[in-house]
């Protein structure tokens, strides 16, 4: 019986990536890639192509994506400092990456640190805290309504697409700050 060996998982593409070479990848259809296709977008660091906008007193939203296709909407959530984010029920899937500081949910026994990564799924009500004097910031990708509700379990507010493309306009119109079309996929 032979001994087949096993390639390393990934070896002939690091070699090929390691010459830093644009490759021409054949398309069965490219005219209609061409036609049809949308570039990807990039929004960096710099609060001139997204700002911070405020989010209650002690929270602010930078906005990233808004996807109007799929209810869709990308962004980075700051807790200025020791705070609560209101009760909330999710319609929809939101996937999550902590980056500083950290937050958990009274609800659950884990917090999310920086690095760690996170899910929630529809029909998830939760209360989302930081402990940290310093607060925390975590990227959220968020999928389809998001239902604020008071401490009596009154329904307050439904976030969702159309109200997070509004948080970010009206901020930028009262600021003088032009929208940046990178936002919207
Ligand atoms: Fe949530």
């Amino acid at each position: 019986m032979a001994t087949q060996e096993k390639p390393k998982l990934g070896a002939k593409t690091a070699a090929e990536a390691g010459a830093f070479k644009i490759v021409n990848v054949p398309e069965t259809y490219k005219h209609v890639i061409d036609t049809y296709v949308r570039d990807g977008t990039y929004v960096s660091t710099d609060e001139a192509e997204s700002p911070w906008v405020p989010f209650g007193d002690n929270a602010a939203i930078r906005h990233l994506a808004f996807d109007i296709r799929n209810n869709v909407y990308a962004n980075v959530l700051w807790i200025k400092e020791k705070g609560v984010i209101g009760t909330h029920k999710h319609r929809g899937m939101v996937w999550a990456i902590g980056l500083e500081g950290s937050f958990r949910y009274l609800e659950y026994d884990w917090v999310c640190r920086p690095g760690d990564f996170i899910t929630e799924f529809p029909g998830h009500a939760h209360t989302l805290v930081t402990d940290e004097p310093d607060g925390m910031k975590a990227f959220f990708w968020m999928q389809g309504a998001n239902e604020f509700y008071d401490e009596n379990g009154e329904h307050v507010e439904t976030l969702d697409v159309w109200w997070f493309i509004n948080h970010y306009e009206s901020y930028c119109k009262e600021q003088g700050i032009p929208i940046n079309r990178q936002l919207y996929l």
